[in-house]
Formats: C-alpha cells, sequence, structure tokens
C-alpha cells in the first residue's frame, strides 16, 4: 500500500532537498540541463588509468586554469575524439593543458597521439608537467611558436582538428588544415558564443556544402562542431 498523500509529499521535498545539497555550484550549462529535469554526473573512472587521468584534469581545473574551456566542453572534446577513434588530434592554443588532457584521455583509449600548439612557453611548460603527471605525455607534441606558422609542418590526416588559439586567427586555421581533415574528420572550434566568433569563420563552417556544423554549449563559451562530409 502507498503512503499517504501528505506523507508523500514529504519524502518528495526532502528527497529534492537532499539532492539539492549534494549537488555542487552549477555551469551555466548544468543549470540548462537542470531546468530540463537532468543533469550529467561527474565522469566516472572505469580504470586506473582513466582514474588518474581525471585526478590530474580536476587538479588542473582547480588550480591552474588559464582560459581553459569549461568542463562541459572538455567532456565534449574526449567524447568526440574517442567516439571518431581518433588517431591524431591537432590543438591550437594548449594553455596549461586542460582540454588536452581531455583529448589525451580519448586518446589513450584509441591509441592515437595529440599535436598542440602554444607560443608562451612558461604555459607550454606547464602543459608538459601535466601530460607527464598524468602519465599520457608519450601521446603528445607540443609544439612552442606561432601555429600560425608552425601548422605548415603538419601531414595529414587529421581525424579531429581543435581550434582555441587567436580569436582572429580561426579562418586562417581553417583554410590551412581544413585540407588535412580526414573526411569523417571533425572541426572543433572554441568561443563560438563568447567572446563573439569571427563572422569570416562561422560563415566558412556554416555556408559550404562540403560541411556540416552545429553550435552547441551557448549558455558558455559555445563549440563548433564541423563534419567534413564524406
Ligand atoms: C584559450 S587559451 C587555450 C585553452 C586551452 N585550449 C584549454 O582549454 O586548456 C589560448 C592559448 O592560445 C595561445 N595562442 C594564442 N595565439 C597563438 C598563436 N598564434 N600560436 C600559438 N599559440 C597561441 C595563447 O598563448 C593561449 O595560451
Amino acid at each position: 500500500m502507498g503512503h499517504h498523500p501528505a506523507r508523500r509529499a514529504a519524502l518528495r521535498s526532502a528527497f529534492l532537498a537532499s539532492l539539492a545539497a549534494a549537488s555542487a555550484p552549477l555551469t551555466t550549462a548544468a543549470l540548462a540541463q537542470d531546468r530540463r529535469g537532468v543533469r550529467a554526473r561527474a565522469p566516472l573512472a572505469a580504470s586506473p588509468e582513466e582514474r588518474r587521468i581525471l585526478s590530474i584534469i580536476e587538479d588542473v581545473y582547480r588550480r591552474q586554469r588559464y582560459l581553459s574551456v569549461p568542463e562541459e566542453d572538455g567532456r565534449l572534446l574526449r567524447i568526440l575524439a574517442e567516439s571518431i577513434g581518433a588517431q591524431h588530434v591537432v590543438e591550437l592554443g594548449t594553455s596549461t593543458g586542460y582540454s588536452g588532457l581531455w583529448l589525451l584521455l580519448a586518446l589513450a583509449r584509441t591509441g592515437g597521439r595529440l599535436t598542440t600548439f602554444e607560443y608562451d612557453r612558461g604555459r607550454r611548460d606547464v602543459a608538459r608537467a601535466n601530460f607527464e603527471r598524468a602519465g599520457v605525455l608519450d601521446r603528445a607534441s607540443l609544439v612552442l611558436g606561432d601555429a600560425h606558422i608552425e601548422i605548415s609542418k603538419l601531414k595529414a590526416p587529421i581525424d579531429l582538428l581543435f581550434i582555441d588559439a587567436d580569436k582572429e586567427g580561426y579562418l586562417d586555421y581553417l583554410r590551412q588544415l581544413a585540407p588535412l581533415v580526414r573526411a569523417g574528420g571533425l572541426i572543433v572550434a572554441h568561443n563560438m558564443a563568447s567572446p563573439p566568433p569571427d563572422p569570416r569563420y562561422v560563415e566558412a563552417v556554416t555556408a559550404d556544402p562540403a560541411f556540416d556544423t552545429v553550435f552547441l554549449n551557448m549558455d558558455e563559451a559555445g563549440v563548433g562542431v564541423t563534419l567534413k562530409k564524406r
């Protein structure tokens, strides 16, 4: 037999209160999800390797963020890279290695490699130390220098290109590297909501029938996900 309606209501509000008390402070994206009645949990490690990488990711997020992507976008990068079985990911804008660690979490499972570009030596060094702490440095090539110049040395195929360096440079990065992205590969661009993106980049990935682009997590910085069609 069920509870009396008043008792049921009391149980329900106690349950909701306990959920609210248990929640960490919510990001805008998490709040938006919450309003729709669903919310992703923190990522759960399925192996000691994943636990180690996730613990470094959390540590970098707490102590060493420098213009790093929000956690939600890091998780998205990992999901995208792992789901396409990426063998070569190129990142423009290493910073302290936060987004790189999410990508490397995927690459540790796919057996792939990350090439990441940064022109600030100090941040490059911090990123390298973080990759080492996470046990994934052997999967990463950190290139120091102006990405607009250094990327000319890259070779095809790139499975996933992640653009997150100088915001006015996105169109040049796209023009130089889209030809190296394999058919069926992805071009992911950060800051498609804030700061406002270069409209020429948005036009290039939305008006070309060779691509299909959606914009995600636009409540926060915003992420453009572009498929280079087969
Ligand atoms: C938004 S931060 C990258 C954040 C990083 N992707 C993360 O989420 O952890 C941008 C980085 O790109 C670097 N950067 C900007 N322009 C660059 C260029 N032309 N070449 C190489 N690095 C550049 C900056 O020094 C800065 O560290």
